[in-house]
């Protein structure tokens, strides 16, 4: 049982000793750490209730608790119960923690199967820094589920079914790099492709010449020439219908560009720490469209309107009024929650289209019993939009959570969204490598050279530790300098502190020790207010598990685990634990070192950050 958990059990005990109903008593942390550890609010919450002073009653609670080892409860003014807890009680939670396999972290009562959607990649469209937030957000949440004893399941759910396919296409075929798929149609105008050229193998043609480079230029040429040019934008998006009914040659040529796509963009996402179960994407819905669409017909949830099929999915009393700017003018309304286009007026799919049936999918492959999605907080309408057709059309089953986590931007310096000096969005590829190496920079300085990997963590991890220490739908500021710093609430200064343990433990012969389960055979032992201190900051951090769990956010989680971090350093420096002559005494300190090592490094592996031997 956790130390709050019997502490709640004693009072509540002590509360029903006196004939007084337990409902509403709670134990929480206490805000005034000189005084306690844990306080109880119950004495002031029902004293007027039963008609005494809140002061009187707490006192009346303490008496009828029973002396213990492990806890000291104190009535103080104007009515709270505070209640220290022991060193041996503390020491003794330390030890069952060491050998404990989920070191002591709370475990869900009911494992669910929860299926995270992130990372979001669109297919010929160069990652950028705006890609950052979704891996490092969706990765962690999915680590932090299964710390927590959930089964998890991961899909990067890559863009890949949109205008951005025909535009893409277009643009290279106009740009002759199509020309060998074209040559061996006879028939080269779009209106005649049929739903295949059986004579022709197209899988065989290469694409020749076409790198991720040429992407780069191509996809964002033809983005821009949409805009002024309606003749071309007619074709892309004649073409981008091709794809999605199958018409070849310009399905195959499009396989081949995600196929081009896709390495590179696990490539990045490989640098960042984050491995997806499954890399569908779109597309990979697409078997389940015309099914799921027909839902919605055959139930008569779907309109037209003007050609394109819509599904209202506003609720009652849901319209906003507008203010008024004058007070004789009549009230207007605005409706929060415009009608989802599933079906567009050609015909093709839309992004609601292919995330409805992708829920279809999951939940015929999967079923899982929540299905979390990490995206920029403007797509907020969109899947509010989505869960509600799935609920009504019951495509997603009644108890089924469906759960959209939208993040704030990453903003410069100067407040807005991060660009580069020329006022070009920045490569996520160069924001990793300018943090690779500021990183290298800081370990040569600390006499650390040529280590690139070593440098990737670090650099990672500080972006990594940066971005979750904010609450989520915050905008924040990406200031690379202060991620960077090995001092202060950074993801380097945790690492730092788990090499420095590293280097304790080394230089006692334990380097090795504690990998298992067992704690090395040490036993902790605490002895002073350090050590203390150090056991209510793994309490802490182990109930952080909880709130970040519960919040679906980071920050609390990285806040304790800095804590305990801190917690550690200060007990570094007050304490000489390699030349202690007390044997047991040096014995309990190490075994406090390993513990926190353990505690710090299962921390970050749930952020998603490296632990590292040295630095
Ligand atoms: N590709 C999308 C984007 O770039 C993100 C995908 C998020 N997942 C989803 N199922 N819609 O914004």
């Amino acid at each position: 049982m956790s130390i709050k958990k019997e502490i709640y059990q004693i009072l509540c005990d002590a509360v029903k000793g006196l004939g007084i109903d337990a409902e509403g008593l709670s134990v929480a942390f206490s805000n005034r750490p000189e005084l306690c550890d844990y306080q109880c609010n119950f004495a002031m919450m029902c004293a007027k209730r039963l008609n005494e002073k809140p002061f009187d009653l707490a006192e009346k609670i303490v008496k009828n608790i029973k002396k213990t080892e492990f806890f000291e409860f104190l009535a103080a003014n104007p009515g709270f119960i505070n209640v220290k807890v022991t060193d041996k009680a503390l020491s003794e939670f330390c030890n069952d923690v060491a050998v404990d396999k989920n070191l002591g972290i709370e475990q869900v009562s009911k494992p669910r199967l929860v299926f995270f959607d992130y990372g979001g990649a669109n297919v010929a469209k160069e990652l950028h820094v705006g890609h950052l937030r979704s891996p490092i957000v969706g990765e962690a949440l999915k680590r932090l589920h299964f710390v927590r004893g959930d089964r998890v399941l991961s899909d990067m759910h890559l863009g890949d079914y949109g205008l951005q396919m025909g535009l893409t296409v277009l643009q290279l075929k106009i740009d002759g790099f199509l020309d060998a798929f074209f040559e061996k149609t006879q028939k080269n105008d779009e209106k005649s492709a049929k739903k295949s050229e059986k004579s022709v193998d197209f899988s065989k043609i290469p694409l020749e010449n076409v790198t991720l480079d040429v992407l780069n230029d191509e996809y964002p040429k033809a983005s821009k020439r949409k805009d002024v040019d309606e003749e071309f934008k007619k074709k892309a998006d004649e073409i981008t219908l091709f794809i999605q009914k199958g018409v070849e040659p310009y399905y195959t040529i499009y396989q081949k560009i995600r196929q081009l796509s896709v390495v590179e963009i696990l490539k990045n996402y490989k640098l960042l720490n984050c491995e997806f179960d499954y890399t569908f994407g779109e597309s990979d819905a697409q078997d389940y469209i015309d099914d799921t669409i027909q839902i919605f017909v055959d139930r008569k949830l779907a309109r037209e309107s003007e050609g394109a099929l819509v599904v209202d999915v506003a609720r009652e009393g849901e319209h906003i009024p507008i203010p008024k700017k004058s007070e004789d003018e009549p009230q207007r309304f605005k409706n929060p929650m415009p009608p989802a286009i599933i079906k567009k007026y050609n015909g093709g799919d839309l992004y609601a289209t292919t995330d409805i049936a992708t829920v279809a999918m999951r939940n015929e492959k999967d079923v899982p019993d929540e299905i979390v999605y990490i995206t920029d907080k403007r797509q907020d309408t969109h899947f509010e939009q989505v869960f509600r057709c799935c609920k009504l059309a019951g495509i997603s089953p009644e108890g089924q959570k469906l759960v959209h986590i939208g993040f704030g931007t990453m903003n410069g310096k100067d407040g807005k969204p991060f660009k580069t000096r020329s006022g070009d969005v920045v490569r996520l590829k160069d924001v990793v490598g300018l943090l690779i190496d500021k990183a290298s920079e800081k370990l040569a300085a600390n006499g650390i050279k040529g280590d690139a990997e070593l440098a990737r963590k670090i650099g990672v991890g500080a972006m990594k530790f940066g971005d979750l220490s904010n609450t989520l739908e915050k905008d924040y500021v990406f200031d690379i300098e202060k991620f960077l710093s090995f001092d202060g609430k950074t993801g380097p200064y945790i690492q730092y502190t788990i090499a420095r343990i590293n280097s304790i433990l080394s230089k006692a012969g334990l380097s090795q020790t504690g990998r298992g389960q067992q704690n090395g055979g040490l036993c902790v032992d605490i002895q002073t207010v350090e050590e203390k201190n150090i056991a209510l900051a793994i309490l802490k951090l182990n109930s952080a598990y909880q709130v970040s769990y519960d919040a679906y956010s980071l920050n609390s989680l990285c806040l304790a685990t800095f804590e305990l971090a801190s917690a550690f350093s200060t007990f570094y420096n007050n304490h000489k634990i390699l030349t202690e002559q007390n044997e047991k005494r040096k014995k309990s300190m190490l075994a406090i070192c390993l513990l926190v090592k353990k505690c710090l490094e299962k921390a970050l592996w749930t952020l998603g950050i490296d632990s590292v031997e040295k630095m």
